[in-house]
């Protein structure tokens, strides 16, 4: 594979000068983002934390007001939380065990950071190829027979969109040494909670969740996510990583978001909403068009698979700024496929004409 390939969406900058256009011309649907403005609540607090001591001080290297937060949210213990400097910097630190432990799978297509947090380490992974068709129906049963020590397993899963179920999960940490689970995108999708294995944390000292606030609030620059798992895995990573990984602002932000159930609930409704408006519609239109077919997924994104190579559609897309998730540095994806994010209505309408006008 060529390494030169984009290894995440969202490459404004970068496309903004490759198209010489302004980055807010572009409609990004290569990064899988709620594209709604971040709460409103929550830019009140950024703005209120750069006048006040947090941008004049050191955070707290302990987080304690943000874990309190983050596990009354959560109804767990404030010990068993860790924020990070998003979900990538915690993966870093769960790649460390997973080496310790042995060799990883990484069920693929999957996210790449995981490969990248495993290299920190020299740490060994399989690539363990994923069914590349399922049912609509979700949660599904997670496909793979255990093959290593360690899995890695993202639920609902990037880049295919599908929702795992509990079960399933827990079978596999009966039969692994340690499994992370990455919970990025649970929140968006709508019951998901209901397959979070966050209520079997206490039970499973081999179990690490990771969360992130980046898709569900819109806010990938600040850099927000968290680790759950058993106290004493929590406490070596604090002391193997730098100090104050988490800014004075991401931790106000935090501190605001999780402090604030009812508008949480009330934003996550909407998210929901979104999903389940957007979901149906954009399958229903995108099946209309000749040499396409999207994909089940239960969250905001969905994988368009091609009859043959979709890449100069991509490069014609982008050329009409709008972008779609190369799927070429994935492993056993490939030319055939993108990954599009769910936007707004307007935003998906503009998508499905220039797909087919440049398509029919
Ligand atoms: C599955 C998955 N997990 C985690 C992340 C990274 O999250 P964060 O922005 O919190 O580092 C991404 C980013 O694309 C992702 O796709």
């Amino acid at each position: 594979m060529n390494s030169n390939l984009p290894k995440h969406g969202g490459n404004l900058n970068q496309e903004a000068r490759r198209l010489h256009c302004k980055t807010k011309q572009l409609l990004d649907a290569s990064a899988s983002i709620v594209p709604f403005e971040p709460p409103i609540s929550l830019q009140q607090s950024l703005r209120e934390a750069i006048s006040n001591e947090s941008l004049r001080s050191y955070p707290d290297w302990t987080y304690e007001e943000l874990r309190i937060a983050i596990a009354k949210w959560h109804h767990i213990t404030p010990k068993m939380v860790l924020p990070g400097n998003g979900a990538a910097e915690l993966f870093t630190w769960a790649a460390r065990e997973a080496t310790k432990e042995g060799i990883s799978c990484l069920p693929s297509p999957g996210f790449s950071d995981y490969a990248r947090a495993l290299r920190c380490w020299d740490g060994q992974f399989i690539e363990t190829p994923l069914p590349m068709s399922w049912p609509s129906r979700m949660p599904q049963e997670f496909p793979l027979t255990k093959v290593s020590e360690v899995l890695w397993i993202t639920n609902p899963h990037n880049p295919t969109g599908q929702l795992w179920s509990k079960e399933s999960i827990e079978f596999q940490i009966k039969a692994h040494k340690l499994v992370i689970c990455d919970e990025a995108f649970l929140p968006l999708v709508p019951n998901g909670e209901n397959e979070s294995m966050i209520p079997l944390v206490e039970k499973y000292s081999n179990l690490i969740v990771i969360r992130s606030l980046t898709k569900l609030f819109s806010i990938p620059g600040l850099r927000l996510g968290y680790a759950i798992s058993n106290s004493e895995r929590l406490q070596a990573w604090s002391r193997w990583r730098d100090p104050w990984p988490v800014n004075g602002l991401a931790v106000a932000g935090g501190i605001n978001l999780m402090s604030h159930k009812a508008s949480i609930h009330s934003w996550i409704d909407k998210v929901h909403n979104w999903i389940q408006e957007e979901g149906p519609w954009l399958q229903a239109r995108l099946k209309e068009i000749p040499g396409i077919s999207p994909k089940p997924s239960a969250v905001n994104f969905l994988l368009i698979q091609g009859d043959k190579s979709l890449t100069l559609l991509r490069k014609k897309l982008a050329e009409k700024y709008i972008l779609l998730r190369d799927c070429r540095s994935f492993s056993y994806l490939g030319e055939k496929y993108l990954r599009m994010s769910f936007q707004t209505k307007t935003g998906n309408q503009r998508i499905v004409n220039t797909l087919r006008n440049l398509i029919i």
